[in-house]
């Protein structure tokens, strides 16, 4: 090994700073046998991206990096596309592949699980993800709807009808309610609304026919996901893995990607500015990340690197923030399994209060109720399998403050603000 190498990382990568330990340089096929590549936890509060080749290990070095957050103490979000991230929730296999890698390492591997909390977006294993439509807001909502802009205005105008007249718009029923309402006993309104006409209102109800379809039903309404739940640090000190399980809902991207821009706009309207903290206070990993963010640049495919499989050209942010040199480095394997969980594992994990406070859907009085003059109709189960009420993962709640109704309200117009800067007016959007 390459003396001069060895001093390059050894500067690069000074031991002592709190760190992510990623893998070890290495020349050809010869690593060098410690593990001397990092990252500072205080510069994973920045943007990263791992690219490769199929089957190269990108999965897989974001649970390396996943995991060794969660055991410095910071909460993780896992998009888990194709259901093998949700390995971290059990300990690694000492396999002889496994151990033959730690010693070219020189990584002194210990196997290990992680805290997990599993969501679901329509209905599968886990809490049921929800958000209202009115938190979503006319921009968001038009582009899982897939409107064009003169659609997204009408929308827009159907949204201020609703503001004006305290008609909330929380589940899907609230939305067809009042498009019901205006291209039938309300339509001497349109008037009011932009002179738009019944026939545009009708296109609307066509387009919510179809998301329904994918399985949005489940996904709009309330309790809606409270953002301190994504904050948890177990008793010990362990960061938890709230792992969102999307194979399920794999063919419908509209539904995931604009589900994380609303919970990215969300924790952006909610969460205080921190400065530079030591370590980051949430890390986002999306794995597949060209699915939720359709239309990204195809420059990532030119990103191929001549490394074999585990092994990446890492440059990372140096405690002073500046980019260090790119080491070829070969990763060090996660302590969590790198694979799926079985069905009885999976059954065990969404045993927890977290999943049972989001089984039940809550229907309380909104724009179909008021329009129609019904009373809400009883809490309904969602559609996830009910588990059994075993106690586990009981970190720490700010819910109360951050779930008071006024929070709620400014959070609620300052998400559609930022979604707004986000995605441009719905005039100027081109599609
Ligand atoms: N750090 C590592 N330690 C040990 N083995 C690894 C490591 N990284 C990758 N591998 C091996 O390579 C295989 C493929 O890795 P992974 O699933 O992460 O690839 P990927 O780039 O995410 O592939 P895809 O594009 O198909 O999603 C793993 O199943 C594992 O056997
Ligand atoms: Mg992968």
């Amino acid at each position: 090994m390459d003396p001069k190498l060895i001093s390059a990382a050894r500067a690069t990568f000074p031991a002592g700073t709190d760190s992510i330990v990623l893998g070890a340089p290495v020349r050809g096929r010869e690593a060098h046998p410690e593990p001397l590549v990092r990252v500072p936890l205080a510069m994973l509060s920045r943007h990263g991206l791992v690219a490769g080749a199929t089957g190269t290990g990108k999965t897989k070095t974001l649970q390396l990096i996943a995991e060794q957050l969660s055991h410095a103490g910071v909460p993780v979000f896992l998009a888990d596309l194709k259901g093998d991230l949700a390995g971290i929730a059990a300990p690694g296999e000492a396999s002889e592949r496994v151990k033959t890698r730690a010693t070219e390492t020189g990584f002194a591997w210990q196997p290990r699980a992680c805290p997990v909390e599993l969501f679901c977006l329509s209905g599968g294993l886990g809490a049921q993800v929800r958000a209202t439509v009115s938190s979503f807001g006319p921009l968001l909502l038009a582009r899982v709807l897939d409107l064009n802009p003169t659609q997204t205005s009408v929308l827009s105008l159907v949204f201020k009808y609703c503001d004006d007249r305290g008609l909330e718009l929380l589940d899907f029923t609230d939305l067809r309610t009042v498009l019901q309402h205006l291209t039938g006993a309300g339509a001497g309104e349109l008037a009011t609304l932009g002179g738009m006409s019944k026939a545009s209102v009708g296109v609307l109800l066509r387009e919510m026919v179809e998301l329904e379809q994918q399985g949005a039903l489940a996904f709009f309404g309330e309790p809606e996901l409270e953002l301190p739940d994504l904050l948890r640090v177990t008793p010990d000190g362990n960061g938890i893995v709230s792992v969102l399980e999307l194979q399920d809902v794999q063919d419908k991207p509209a539904l995931f990607s604009t589900f994380m821009m609303w919970l990215l706009a969300r924790l952006f309207a909610e969460l205080p500015e921190l400065g530079d903290p030591p370590k980051p206070r949430l890390v986002f990993f999306f794995d597949e990340a060209h699915l939720l963010f359709r239309g990204a640049s195809p420059a990532f495919l030119d990103q191929v690197t001549t490394l074999g499989t585990g092994e990446a050209l890492i440059s990372a942010l140096a405690p002073n923030g500046a980019p260090t040199q790119p080491f070829a480095t070969r990763l060090i394997p996660p302590a969590s399994r790198m694979g799926v969980l079985t069905e009885l594992e999976l059954r065990w994990l969404v045993a927890t209060p977290q999943v049972q406070k989001y089984r039940r859907s809550v229907d309380r009085e909104s724009a179909h109720e008021k329009l129609t003059k019904r009373t809400p109709s009883s809490p309904s189960e969602s559609e996830s399998a009910a588990p059994p009420a075993v106690a586990r993962n009981d970190g720490v709640s700010m819910s109360e403050i951050l779930n008071s109704p006024l929070a709620r309200t400014v959070a609620n117009a300052f998400t559609r603000g930022v979604l707004g800067a986000l995605l441009g007016s719905p005039r100027r959007r081109r599609r």
